[in-house]
């Protein structure tokens, strides 16, 4: 297996086996000829990109009904907004600015840019979450960020002063691509901003859920500084934040225009270098698996009820490696509108709105959407008055 950013040879260390599409929602009539491959990581020997085996269509994955909505979760519209608000007090406060977001979702961030009346242009090729954005005041195009996509972009506005894109640039196999469409668009002094999920936090507290289909690449310092030096562009600065159980913001610049940040040499260094790091992240999640499965069998036998909450894609892979079904966990709560009524892809267990979690309450209940605890623990406190425990299996499985 070649790596897909610099042709090294990448190292397989974790086979997760039959995997859906894992935003796929099904209705109940489409559970037949549901598309399955096989989920596998590996890391590059040579620029230690840890990345998928097989490439899924993009088509497959986003589109229309690409149920995700980035505004469901309370803390994220505050990060969003917060990311917003830096923008326009730093790169977009200059003459008639311009930003382009590269899976702008539901509008979640480009909302405060909108309403700071400032030129921007949301990338999405998901037609439902562009729709709820476009009701936001964001002006959106319904496409694939790439090459073709941002020459069209530059001749119509211009070059853009700020690229961003969160949890989405790990999604996209096809990087080179992307990378020759930022460095047309990217004005001379202008800086592309990533954030995404952190290998060194997923290693650390074996998050091995945060790998399924659109989670194509697991990103870390040392990664993305040979991904951007490769295309000609500079790593200067890094934020590690604490979203999404452990992110990584990179802000890269064309050579010499920024300062480095000393964070980036100081993270990069307390990298692994040792590929043994990988293999005993792989035999820690068959135990984690191994765990969670006789905690909910042996729940079962006793008579108590689980339930799942947060129909994460992430979930997907917790169920589909686990072999957990709707005879362990009857149904999932979630707040997205459209995945309730559905059931979850691989595992075909019904997803709820949260309305059902009461109705009522079970004696434990799975927490799949781990990342947003917090907010889901203050929400549902009536769960806890009425005896209910929260099982986790992040960084390991326990009850709280
Ligand atoms: N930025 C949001 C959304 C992340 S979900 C957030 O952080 O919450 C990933 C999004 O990337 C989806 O909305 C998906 O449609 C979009 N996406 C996938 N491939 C893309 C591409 N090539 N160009 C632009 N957006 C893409
Ligand atoms: P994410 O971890 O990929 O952001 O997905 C979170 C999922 O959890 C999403 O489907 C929405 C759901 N959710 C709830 O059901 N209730 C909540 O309070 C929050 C924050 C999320
Ligand atoms: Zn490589």
């Amino acid at each position: 297996m070649k790596c897909r950013i610099c042709s090294g040879n990448v190292r397989k260390f974790f086979d997760l086996g039959p995997q859906p599409i894992s935003d796929a929602f099904l209705l109940p009539a489409a559970r037949e000829n549901e598309f399955l491959y096989r989920l596998q990581v590996g890391v590059c020997e040579s620029c230690m990109m840890v990345q998928q085996a097989e490439e899924i269509p993009r088509q497959k994955m986003f589109h229309a009904d690409y149920p995700y909505r980035s505004s469901g979760s309370a803390l994220m519209r505050q990060h969003f907004e917060a990311v917003a608000r830096r923008f326009l007090a730093t790169e977009l406060s200059g003459r008639d600015p311009f930003i382009v977001e590269i899976g702008s979702n539901d509008g979640v961030m480009l909302k405060t840019i909108s309403e700071a009346g400032i030129r921007h242009l949301g990338v999405d090729p998901s037609g439902g979450a562009a729709e709820a954005s476009a009701e936001s005041g964001v002006r959106v195009q319904v496409d694939f960020f790439d090459e073709t996509t941002a020459g069209t972009i530059l001749a119509r506005d211009g070059q853009a002063d700020v690229i961003y894109s969160a949890n989405t640039v790990s999604h996209i196999s096809y990087l080179d691509s992307v990378f020759r469409g930022v460095d047309k668009l990217l004005a001379e002094d202008g800086v592309f901003v990533i954030e995404d999920r952190y290998l060194g936090d997923i290693l650390e507290q074996t998050a091995f859920d945060q790998i399924y289909d659109e989670h194509f690449y697991l990103f870390s310092v040392r990664s993305v500084q040979a991904l951007v030096q490769l295309h000609g562009l500079e790593l200067s600065d890094i934020e590690h934040l604490p979203v999404h159980g452990g992110t990584i913001r990179y802000t890269i610049s064309r050579p010499g225009r920024r300062v480095i940040g000393p964070e980036v040499g100081r993270l990069r260094a307390s990298e692994p270098v040792d590929f043994s790091v990988f293999d005993d992240f792989a035999r820690r999640a068959a135990d984690i698996r191994d765990e969670l499965v006789t905690l909910l069998t042996r729940l079962r036998e006793e008579g108590r009820r689980v339930v799942g909450y947060g129909a994460t894609a992430k979930s997907a892979t917790i169920l589909n490696y686990c072999g957990i079904g709707p005879d362990l966990i009857p149904y999932i709560c979630d707040s997205t509108p459209g995945k309730q009524g559905r059931l979850t892809p691989g595992s075909h267990i019904p997803v709820l709105a949260p309305e059902s979690f009461a109705d009522p309450y079970p004696d434990y209940a799975l927490l799949f959407a781990w990342n947003h605890a917090e907010e889901i623990m203050a929400k549902e406190q009536a769960f806890r008055q009425h005896g209910g425990q929260w099982i986790m299996y992040v960084p390991g499985v326990h009850i709280v």
